[in-house]
């Protein structure tokens, strides 16, 4: 099976990833020009965690592309508890053209993908949030003209999906990333060394710090994500404290480049891990990044179907 998925950043080489870009642009600048799902073909879209933009994004997406969004509601439909993946995966990837799943662990998305002859995207798991990233870089792109040679300071939880995905995305796209959170909130070590070996190949810079400080410095872009992820909601009051220094307010915003962009994947928390005068201010691009969820994705499966 020669079919491509994309479960984590690194699914698409460097070229791929430009390649996907310059897709989502042209697909931005001429919305209803692209349908490579006329017929129209089903795409799969299971949720076993909250969504908004994810949903709305793919679903919207599918519907411009000229196809039919299905929504399966992760536990109506039980998977791997009511039935195993690997029959709930027979079962779906005869009837759609590709499947995008948000859940939990990154192996039950690997376990689908394994033997799935449909393409397979990560709609975030505990892991990734590799679809984010895509529109984050398209994001960038649209507000610095170019990508690579940039600097980008992740601030926060470092060990969650989206610093995880800033450091391999980031990285294939040539980013200077540097993530700072807590101790005991560190990235996944074998994902910065993977990191680190496509920065190599890029020109790209990995930084992981516990100093806020250090990872603005000068930064061109700055991205913060909530302290509690979505199935952590019981660790809550133990996680304020930690990250309370790492807060993205007007005076750390202060430390980056004086032109810097800021953003957030949303939801945001305002008075927490981003203050509403940073998100509400003239730096945030946040509802462009929310945006490009759309059009990156549009691209990506495009290109997936495509490249399958
Ligand atoms: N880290 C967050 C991202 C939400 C889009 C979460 O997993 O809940």
């Amino acid at each position: 099976m020669n079919v491509r998925h994309f479960l984590r950043d690194d699914d698409l080489a460097p070229d791929e990833l430009l390649e996907v870009l310059d897709l989502a642009d042209a697909m931005k600048a001429d919305r209803h020009r692209h349908r490579p799902l006329t017929g129209p073909r089903s795409v799969a879209l299971i949720f076993d965690k909250q969504t908004l933009r994810t949903q709305l994004s793919f679903a919207v997406g599918v519907s411009e592309l000229g196809g039919q969004p299905v929504v399966i509601d992760g536990r109506l439909a039980g998977i791997g508890v009511r039935e195993s993946i690997a029959d709930i995966t027979r079962v779906l990837s005869r009837q759609v053209a590709a499947i995008v799943w948000r859940t939990y662990a990154q192996e039950q998305l690997a376990e689908m993908a394994a033997l799935s002859p449909v393409p397979v995207v990560n709609a975030l798991t505990d892991s990734f949030h590799p679809c984010q990233i895509l529109a984050d870089l398209q994001t960038i792109r649209e507000h610095k003209k170019r990508l690579a040679g940039l600097t980008l300071a992740y601030l926060g939880d470092a060990a969650n999906n989206m610093s995880h995905s800033y450091l391999l995305g980031g990285a294939a796209a040539g980013l200077h990333v540097r993530v700072a959170g807590p101790d005991g909130y560190r990235p996944d070590p074998a994902i910065v060394a993977a990191a680190r070996q496509i920065a190599a190949r890029t020109g790209a810079s990995v930084t992981v710090t516990d100093d806020p400080a250090t990872a603005l410095d000068g930064a061109d872009v700055v991205a913060t994500d909530t302290w509690v992820s979505m199935g952590q909601e019981d660790q809550a009051a133990e996680r304020e404290a930690p990250f309370r220094r790492y807060a993205l307010d007007a005076a750390a915003l202060g430390k980056a480049a004086p032109d810097a962009i800021v953003l957030h994947c949303l939801p945001a928390y305002r008075g927490k891990e981003i203050s509403a005068e940073v998100i509400d201010g003239p730096q945030s691009v946040v509802w462009d990044e929310a945006e490009n969820r759309l059009h990156a994705q549009k691209a990506l499966l495009t290109w997936l179907l495509e490249h399958g």
